[in-house]
């Protein structure tokens, strides 16, 4: 029915007359609802525009047809995904699309934002090294790109904010890739060596999971966990304000995606508490590769190429690679440290105190 202040109704009624469906032009029922665009620090977040139906997130999604959430569902449809991932419990987080909003307020280009004529020609066991550390870097940072790219088409869109979050990790890798491999690249050494050793391809097995929470547990919480630890303590092993550089604008990535594993394992823990021993079976993983370095995908740990070049980075030079060491220990325990820590702040804290835990942590606490 036309009403009197509607403004489409001259071009409704000749649609109708023509036979055209335009109910598209109907008010949806945010209309008039003016957000304030301008008044908050941070500008116009996802966050804040998503109200009413646009908000409400199912716990079970039916959406196989793309349907943005919120928009109008209509009949006949094709159904354009078989998305496997449609339970919010097994994707969810509090505070995706923040993080998603900061991921891409926070990027940055590595041809401009890292201060490359600071890079001077180095001792050649330094250099070396460097190249060495890189080279495998770029190998971990290929797997962290790819692994959760693989996830985002098996989403449904009514999970956009992880799914838009996963989108902007795979960038951040991206670029972290093109970064390391430009440091090595750089300065006339070259890329080195690939990791080939007796804990087998790097980051092999993130890539065989079958649930996403079983991915993100070995890939955010064990895999980047411990890359981010080593970024932190990356003054240690810079040599230049180039390298300062890489490794701050790393790490600053690098948290980002470790906090979507921790915030995710958080909500499916405290929502799906018959799924909590399952998740403990994933942290019992994760320790095993935290104290052997199973994974291959921490370059502290003991048996790679990257340990020993983070020795020699660590200690000055190939003829102080006994104290590099013991610097490396001290990275090591971080590492551990660390981990306990995000397993806390997820709410599995619980294995550190009724013997669940690795005995090895604390072994590694004391030893370091
Ligand atoms: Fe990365
Ligand atoms: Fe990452």
């Amino acid at each position: 029915m036309v009403t009197a202040n509607d403004p489409f109704a001259t071009y409704k009624e000749y649609g109708k007359e023509q036979g055209y469906d335009l109910r598209w032009l109907e008010r949806r029922d945010v209309w008039g609802q003016q957000l304030d665009s301008t008044a908050k620090k941070g500008g116009l977040l996802l966050q804040d525009v998503d109200s009413g139906v646009a908000a409400e997130v199912p716990d079970e999604s039916r959406n196989l047809t793309g349907r943005t959430r919120g928009s109008i569902p209509r009949t006949g449809v094709p159904r354009v995904g078989n998305y496997s991932v449609r339970t919010k419990a097994d994707i969810w987080l509090r505070n995706g699309a923040e993080l998603y909003e900061e991921a891409v307020a926070r990027q940055w280009a590595s041809a401009t934002d890292i201060p490359w004529h600071t890079i001077k020609p180095l001792p050649d066991d330094i250099e070396r090294a460097e190249c060495q550390l890189a080279t495998f870097i770029t190998e971990v940072e290929f797997v962290a790109g790819d692994v959760p790219g693989k996830w985002i088409s098996a989403v449904t869109p009514d999970y956009y904010e992880p799914r838009m979050y996963l989108i902007s990790q795979v960038m951040d890798e991206a670029r972290h890739l093109d970064v390391f491999r430009k440091r090595a690249l750089v300065n006339g050494g070259g890329l080195m060596r690939r990791t080939g050793n007796t804990q087998g391809v790097v980051g092999g097995n993130i890539d065989s999971a079958r649930d996403f929470t079983e991915m993100s547990a070995r890939l955010h919480i064990s895999g980047e966990g411990s890359v981010l630890t080593l970024f932190r303590m990356g003054e240690l092993m810079a040599y230049n304000d180039a390298e300062k550089h890489i490794y701050r604008l790393c790490a600053q990535d690098e948290s980002r995606h470790v906090a979507f594993g921790v915030m995710h394992l958080q909500y499916l823990g405290s929502i799906e508490t018959d799924r909590r021993e399952e998740i403990q079976s994933y942290l019992d993983e994760a320790e095993r590769a935290l104290v052997t370095g199973a994974s291959g995908q921490n370059p502290a740990a003991r048996g790679l190429a990257s340990n020993a070049a983070l020795a020699v980075l660590l200690g000055g030079g190939d003829d102080k690679v006994d104290e590099g060491m013991k610097t490396l220990l001290a990275v090591r325990q971080r590492q551990v440290k660390e981990y306990v820590q995000r397993v806390r702040v997820a709410g599995f804290g619980e294995r550190f105190e009724n013997g669940r835990a690795n005995p090895m942590l604390e072994q590694y606490l004391k030893v370091y």
